[in-house]
């Protein structure tokens, strides 16, 4: 039967939760936390179902894996096809044809008027990983530039490229050698204290000292960034300053990474974020949504860049396996068939329209930003000191989920609400979410 929602049927969590949950408590490390701790029975378009009968509207989706939304029937027939034929050769034992035609694909759609290579591995950290591996070895260069507030994984380089501490790299120390971390331009909180409408760049400007007083660009490799921040909460760079490291990046032959795991895949209203670009990275990183679920990751570079490594220097057991292949083949197609770009353009659109009232109506609401179905919220005590709202955040949150509606908090400051609703959402559930959304601001 088909679910509709959303419909909170038990006390929360229910019975059978409160079972799962004392087994979670028993067996699985107290690190492994959940925003929503009710244990899905099944999950159908932006929708799902406990496992007591509760059905919640999805506005994390899976953390932006869920873009063609849970369970889509074509990726299941694909995966189901698929697994008749085989689970698994590894492409370094018996070559297979789902991993070449999705590499052929991802050279196509990814950005960048040149010719690509793709590797695929199985989770966004070993992406970044092999990125920074490659740009090291086509440069010939050790160091990497980073930025405050970027998130690239848990690996040991993924958390120091990655910049929260708490609760990312706390203890967990020390850390990869060879990484240097610059200001991102996170206009609302200008880490230099200026105005977008006067700073003429400045954050990009700062790149000639940073040379001078951090690291040398000769020695450098590669910048590696976000275009959209994910969990700095969905911090947005001015256009310009992209292209003004593309220049950075030819002036000093360094090479340009964008980590698209979060952003990609129609999130932002586009195939990529870096289609907003009018300059091209020379390295792209994928994960999340490119398979619906599957686990799956991609390394797209230039051509001559992905070939400057030796053969078995980068690679893995199980990376683009054959279910995750075609699921990611299937995805593409629906995607591009189904024009997925317009369905994130408009869930950003009626949140938009939505939410921008919201700044005059609750003190709390200190901005509101977005590109495409990427949308986030911060909140503040203040909206003059901008002091963040972290302890609110949380009662959102958990008001939203009382409510069946599932929501992920980020922030460096974790005082920023961010939607990754799966593109699938109708209007009607996309409402029905705002409006316990609402109600949940005006509680804080
Ligand atoms: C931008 C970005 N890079 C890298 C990662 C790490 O991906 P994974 O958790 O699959 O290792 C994430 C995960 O949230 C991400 O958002």
């Amino acid at each position: 039967m088909a679910l509709s929602g959303p419909k909170v049927v038990t006390e929360l969590p229910g019975p059978k939760s409160r079972e799962l949950l004392k087994v979670m408590e028993e067996n699985v490390p107290k690190a492994i936390t959940s925003a929503a701790p009710v244990f899905i029975k099944r999950g159908e378009g932006a929708l799902f179902e406990d496992v007591d009968g509760n059905v919640f509207i999805d506005f994390a989706g899976g953390i932006s894996i869920l873009n063609v939304g849970y369970s889509h029937p074509e990726v299941v027939q694909a995966v189901k096809e698929q697994a008749d034929k085989f689970f698994h050769s590894q492409i370094n034992c018996v070559p297979y044809e789902p991993y070449i035609r999705l590499a052929e694909k991802l050279n196509a759609v990814i950005p960048g008027n040149f010719k690509k290579k793709t590797l695929f591995v199985n989770s966004g950290a070993e992406a970044v990983e092999n990125a920074v591996k490659i740009a090291r070895k086509f440069t010939k260069r050790t160091e990497i530039i980073t930025f405050t507030g970027a998130f690239h994984g848990r690996t040991l380089l993924t958390m120091t490229l990655t910049s929260k501490v708490k609760p990312y790299k706390f203890g967990f120390g020390p850390f990869a050698p060879g990484i240097h971390r610059i200001p991102f331009p996170y206009c609302y909180r200008c880490p230099y204290g200026q105005e977008r409408q006067s700073c003429d760049l400045f954050c990009a400007k700062c790149f000639e000292d940073f040379f001078l007083e951090e690291v040398a660009a000769e020695e450098v490799a590669a910048i590696l960034i976000e275009p959209i921040q994910g969990e700095a909460g969905f911090v947005i760079p001015p256009d310009e300053f992209c292209k003004e490291l593309r220049n950075i990046c030819d002036k000093y032959g360094i090479l340009l990474i964008a980590d698209e795991i979060q952003t990609g895949f129609c999130r932002t209203g586009k195939m990529f974020a870096t289609n907003y670009w009018d300059v091209y990275p020379d390295i792209v990183t994928t994960a999340k949504s490119i398979a619906a679920g599957i686990p799956l990751a991609a390394i797209t570079a230039r051509a001559d860049i992905a070939d400057s490594v030796h053969g078995g220097g980068i690679g893995g057991t199980f990376g683009g396996s054959p279910l995750a292949a075609v699921a990611g083949l299937k995805v593409i197609e629906i995607m591009q068939r189904d024009n997925f770009a317009d369905k994130a353009n408009q869930i950003g659109k009626v949140c938009m329209e939505r939410m921008n009232p919201w700044k005059e109506k609750y003190p709390i609401v200190g901005d509101i930003r977005g590109r495409g179905a990427m949308v986030a919220i911060e909140f503040v005590k203040d909206k003059k000191t901008k002091e963040p709202a972290k302890e609110e955040v949380s009662k959102i949150q958990r008001f939203c989920w009382e409510h069946g509606l599932v929501v992920l908090k980020t922030g460096i400051r974790d005082n920023v609400i961010r939607l990754l609703t799966p593109l699938v959402i109708t209007e009607s559930q996309l409402q029905a979410g705002l409006d316990i959304l609402e109600k949940a601001i005006a509680q804080a």
